[in-house]
């Protein structure tokens, strides 16, 4: 557990009394260590993220990571932000596939800046490329100019074999689900872009003939998301694109403080891929501590540890439904607040979801 900055560490909290749940109520114990990463770690150790703490993620079945930042780390050298050990966890582990997965909860259907008909039912996939693209690509830096002025360089930049195994995963998804990928780049300026649609559709055509798959524009595909979200079923796309992307799904659903993630790996021989799972919210150090945040996503998350590193789909489901039930029954963070709804701390949500799990099994 790496709960990390801001609002990361009170919504791990509630993680906790869901895993003593766990372990009191159903005999599933997990052996749990817990350490500093991002300010948190910069502040005890001057780096986001010690050897140490790197190598345990590395050993670990699964990783459960808060959030990292905040404004008191602004001015810390570029290399040293709390960002940084997010970065480098997610590429040292070669975490390549990035699961975000949006799905409106039915009692917060209205919480939606959207119409509630365009998001009731909505169960949208977004995979993510997470170890590639511009967020990695050489050169970059910020470099000074003859002419005295500067120049701040990027470089998006994909191989073959990038493009394939996120495209394979996100297949394999869609065959579990409802069979329809839509793959994401720009294909109309970037050669990059192009590369991507080619190799996708090659993946598609040898291995994936079953699968439905759709090309779409990345301007298209933000445009698509909030104009008829449920058109897609599971998006492919790159690592800067599905950032945006996913941030745009997330409040489809209501709020940022819905939404969990998984980052996985390649899988090895035994079937066990590295992993990462974490809320797509950031740290909101403007409501740290003041238990305001929504522990749902960080929740969400360990949820989904269950369904891919622990191989414990009921104990998933349960989580899940018992979510739904304290969602349908009127609890309410300061998040996804409603008229008429009782507004509860993370604290009193971890609770109540802690409840509910335990009337869903008596
Ligand atoms: C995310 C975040 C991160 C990213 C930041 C915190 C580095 O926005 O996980 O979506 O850009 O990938
Ligand atoms: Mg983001």
């Amino acid at each position: 557990m790496l709960p990390g900055d801001g609002i990361g560490p009170e919504a791990m909290r509630e993680v906790r009394r869901v895993i003593d749940w766990l372990d009191r109520r159903r005999s599933i114990s997990f052996d749990i260590d817990e350490g500093l990463v991002g300010g948190a770690s910069y502040e005890a150790h001057g780096t986001p993220l010690t050897d140490e703490t790197l190598e345990k993620a590395m050993r670990t079945d699964a990783v459960l990571f808060g959030a990292v930042g905040g404004p008191q780390w602004d001015n810390v050298d570029f290399e040293l932000r709390p960002e940084a050990a997010l970065l480098r966890l997610r590429k040292e582990m070669d975490l390549f596939a990035n699961l975000r997965p949006a799905i409106c909860f039915e009692a917060l259907a209205k919480a939606s800046s959207l119409k509630p008909e365009l998001v009731s039912g909505l169960d949208i996939l977004i995979v993510r490329e997470l170890t590639g693209g511009v967020y990695f690509g050489e050169p970059r830096g910020i470099e000074n100019m003859p002419n005295g002025d500067r120049r701040g360089v990027n470089t998006q930049v994909y191989t073959g074999e990038e493009i394939r195994r996120v495209a394979r995963v996100a297949f394999d998804l869609a065959r579990k689900r409802n069979n329809l990928v839509h793959s994401s780049e720009k294909a109309n300026v970037m050669e990059s872009g192009l590369l991507w649609r080619e190799e996708v559709t090659k993946v598609h055509d040898t291995e994936f003939p079953d699968v439905q798959l759709q090309h779409i524009l990345a301007d298209n595909c933000g445009m698509q998301l909030v104009r008829e979200p449920k058109q897609f079923d599971v998006i492919v796309t790159d690592n800067l694109f599905g950032d945006m992307l996913s941030d745009v799904a997330a409040m489809l659903t209501g709020s940022l403080g819905m939404l969990p993630s998984a980052a996985l790996g390649m899988r090895d021989a035994q079937g066990r891929a590295k992993a990462m799972y974490e809320p797509v919210h950031g740290s909101a150090p403007d409501i740290a501590g003041k238990g305001l945040a929504n522990p749902i996503a960080t929740i969400l998350s360990f949820g989904m540890a269950l369904r891919y590193s622990y191989d414990l789909p009921e104990e998933a489901d349960l989580l899940d439904k018992a979510i739904e039930n304290v969602l349908a029954g009127g609890l309410r963070t300061a998040d996804i607040m409603q008229p008429g709804m009782a507004k509860v701390s993370t604290e009193v949500m971890g609770d109540a979801i802690v409840r509910e799990l335990e009337k869903l099994t008596a």
